[in-house]
């Protein structure tokens, strides 16, 4: 596995922590970048909710994995150099490597530190063959996604899990246009392709479930946001002082999560203060559930062009290979 000199430093992502809270938190609806979410209890939580029998976007995309990476890994073609953008435990791209002929090498983009690393070692011990290079970082710095130096040849980017569904229209928008920038970047003039999972729109009754499940698992994940201010930046949440809620919104098709103030109460962060109202939330994420034509509406402002969609039987969840 090599080592990567890009990687952000435990310094730098302490204060772009630092400083989201303080903004967040100032604003009338308290709001907190999902991507703090994942430290590495955060990780370890979400690795539990994959497995969770309300939470099917997991099982489902894995099935559409499972049915046809061979005609994936068929039109991808051989040697490939993947990047994939919020490796996690990095399970999906093991379905994708032992599929694909010949992968030459894997840049993997993560922001959980810790969890990257181990799950990168264990997964470069599995691939003894295939260059391993674990990327300490926030996939939202799009100039830096953008001016990113990727091996030559046959590139390909990798980003499933609908971890795109975090995102607002104009940021899917920049951040698919900085990848296209980031697998152009060479001197040989060959196109990249981009492999990606992305949700669908479904009825309330399943949605809701898989973002508050019976076993508070995900609301563990959510309250997990508060214990790190308290552990990270010398916050003083009483974690008990708040609940998880899952809401899906119709108007904007997402399912928001948010932390709900018990009762009114005032948090201090680091010597900053902020005030909560009884009911009052932070909005901690967004999980957008796409129509196809909108995603590839998003994906045409971008640059790309779909060449292959895959389902599943009940049209739950796409994986779409552009070009
Ligand atoms: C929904 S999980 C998906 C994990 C895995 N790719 C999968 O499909 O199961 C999102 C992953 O992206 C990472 N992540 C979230 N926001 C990020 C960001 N802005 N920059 C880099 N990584 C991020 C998280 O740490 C987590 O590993």
């Amino acid at each position: 596995m090599r080592g990567d000199n890009h990687s952000e430093s435990a310094e730098d992502q302490r204060t772009a922590f630092y400083n989201d809270v303080v903004a967040g938190l100032s604003q009338d609806q308290k709001t907190l970048p999902c991507r703090w979410l994942y430290d590495q209890r955060g990780s370890e939580l979400f690795e539990a909710i994959t497995d969770l029998p309300e939470y099917y976007p997991t099982r489902t995309e894995v099935s559409i994995f499972k049915q046809h990476l061979p005609a994936m890994a068929a039109a991808i073609g051989e040697q490939a150099h993947v990047v994939e953008f919020g490796a996690g435990a990095g399970t999906k791209t093991r379905l994708l490597l032992d599929a694909l002929v010949a992968p030459k090498s894997y840049v993997a983009i993560d922001i959980s530190a810790d969890f990257l690393a181990s799950s990168m070692a264990s997964l470069a011990a599995a691939y003894p063959s295939l260059e391993v290079i674990p990327r300490v970082g926030d996939f939202m710095q799009t100039a830096e996604m953008a001016a990113m130096q990727l091996p030559e040849g046959n590139r390909l980017a990798f980003f499933p899990g609908s971890t795109i569904g975090n995102l607002l229209d104009h940021e899917i928008i920049t951040f698919l246009r900085s990848v296209r920038a980031a697998l152009d970047n060479n001197d040989l003039g060959e196109d990249g392709k981009f492999l990606i999972g992305f949700d669908l729109v479904k009825s309330e009754d399943i949605l809701v479930p898989a973002y508050d499940d019976a076993a508070g698992v995900t609301a563990a994940f959510n309250l997990n946001l508060l214990a790190r201010i308290n552990r990270e930046l010398d916050g003083g949440f009483d974690i008990d002082g708040f609940t998880h809620e899952a809401r899906w919104n119709e108007q904007d098709g997402r399912i928001e999560m948010h932390l709900v103030s018990r009762r009114e109460q005032t948090v201090g962060v680091n010597g900053d203060t902020f005030s909560f109202k009884a009911g009052e939330t932070i909005h901690t994420e967004n999980s957008r559930k796409f129509k196809m034509e909108g995603f590839r509406e998003l994906a045409a402002e971008a640059g790309w062009t779909f060449k292959e969609t895959w389902t599943d039987d009940q049209d739950y969840f796409a994986v779409s290979l552009m070009e």
